[in-house]
Parts: structure tokens; sequence; C-alpha cells
């Protein structure tokens, strides 16, 4: 597959088309060395990363389900988003949770460090697409109470989740993308 191949068979997989097939270890460490290598400016290396598996993504599931409870007012609760919430984790063969921990001499903006955090998580995508696992980053409002189910240093934030699985891989959806010629301005 080439780069350009690459990069547009990438797609948000989600949980509920993940299979039971386990994703190994080894997957996630491969996932993990490869987010390293993201371009980051001044060395600063802000990606934080808590690889989730097993048992705990019951307790990941749980935590963000009681939290959605808590947090949301009766009329506007719903059961089937407080299971779904339950079922994106338990459904998942493992998540990474993504997070970013803001350089403490503040030598770069913060925008640079989410900037380098994303672009460390689009090499852990494509990774998954070149191997044929599913993923897809979640940013449900509730990563603001993050930092009462992980143990987060100071300045460090969660931006989200890496939700992934293994997934019938003829089941692939087109993607699309407006125009591009909207969003770019040649000057030549
Ligand atoms: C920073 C970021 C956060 C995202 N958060 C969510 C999310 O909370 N829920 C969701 O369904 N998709 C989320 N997505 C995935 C987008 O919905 C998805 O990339 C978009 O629909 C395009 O589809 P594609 O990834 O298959 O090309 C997120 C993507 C990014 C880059």
């Amino acid at each position: 597959m080439t780069i350009n191949e690459l990069i547009k068979k990438r797609r948000s997989i989600y949980p509920i088309q993940y299979n039971d097939s386990p994703i190994a270890k080894e997957f996630i460490q491969t996932l993990l060395e490869n987010a390293s290598w993201a371009p980051t400016h001044r060395l600063t290396e802000p990606w934080r990363f808590k690889v989730i598996m097993n048992e705990q993504k019951k307790e990941l599931g749980l935590f963000l389900a009681h939290k959605y409870k808590t947090v949301t007012s009766e009329d506007k609760f719903s059961e089937a988003k407080y299971q779904k919430i339950q079922n994106n984790c338990n459904s998942s063969g493992a998540i990474i949770a993504i997070c970013m921990q803001k350089d403490p001499k503040e030598r770069v903006p913060e925008w640079e460090e989410i900037a380098a955090t994303a672009m460390a998580v689009q090499n852990m995508w494509l990774t998954c697409t070149a191997n044929d696992v599913g993923c897809y980053w979640s940013s449900p409002g509730l990563i603001k109470y993050m930092d009462e189910f992980f143990n987060l240093n100071e300045h460090e934030r969660c931006l989200g989740f890496l939700y992934m699985g293994n997934y019938d891989t003829t089941q692939l959806h087109e993607g699309k993308r407006s125009a591009l010629e909207d969003k770019v301005e040649w000057m030549i």
C-alpha cells in the first residue's frame, strides 16, 4: 500500500463494528513507538498515553457512565447513552487514553503541545489502518473529569480516547470530504 492509499483508507471505525478478536499487547507497543516519532517543537514530547485493557475497560466504562449520570439532569438523561458508554469500552480490544502534558517551562504554547499530541495520534491511527485494526478518537465532554480516574500530573490533560478493535474489513465504509478547492489558496 502506498502512503497515499494508506492515508485515504484511514477511517473512524466505531466500537459497534468491533469483533471479539483480541488486540495483542505487542501491537499496542508498536502503536506507542510510532506515536513517539511524531514531530514535537523543542522536543517537549507532550503526548502521554494510558493503555486500558482487560478488566480496566469495564472500570473505565463504569466510571464514564456513572459520571454521565451524575452530571446530566434527569430530563436529559438517556438510559441508552448510559449503556452505550459502557458498551463502547467493553466492545473495544483496547483503549488508549490520549493525554497531553503541558511543558512546565512553557517553552511552547499549549496549542503546539496539543498539535504534537494529535500528530502522535495520527501515527497510531495510520498504523492501525495499515494493520486492518479499527480505531477512532472519541472526545466526549466527560474527559474533563478524567483526573478522577487517572493519576494525571499537574498540567496534564486528557484529550480523549482512542478506542480500537478488530473488525470485518469488508465492511469498510466510503469516506467523504468536501471540495479541497474551497480550502486552498494557491499563491503562485
Ligand atoms: C480530535 C478529534 C476528536 C474526535 N472526536 C470524536 C467524537 O467524540 N465522536 C465521534 O464520533 N467521532 C470523533 N472523531 C472522529 C470524527 O468524527 C471523524 O474523524 C470524522 O467523522 C471523519 O471520518 P473519518 O475519520 O472516517 O475520515 C474525532 C476526530 C478527531 C480528529
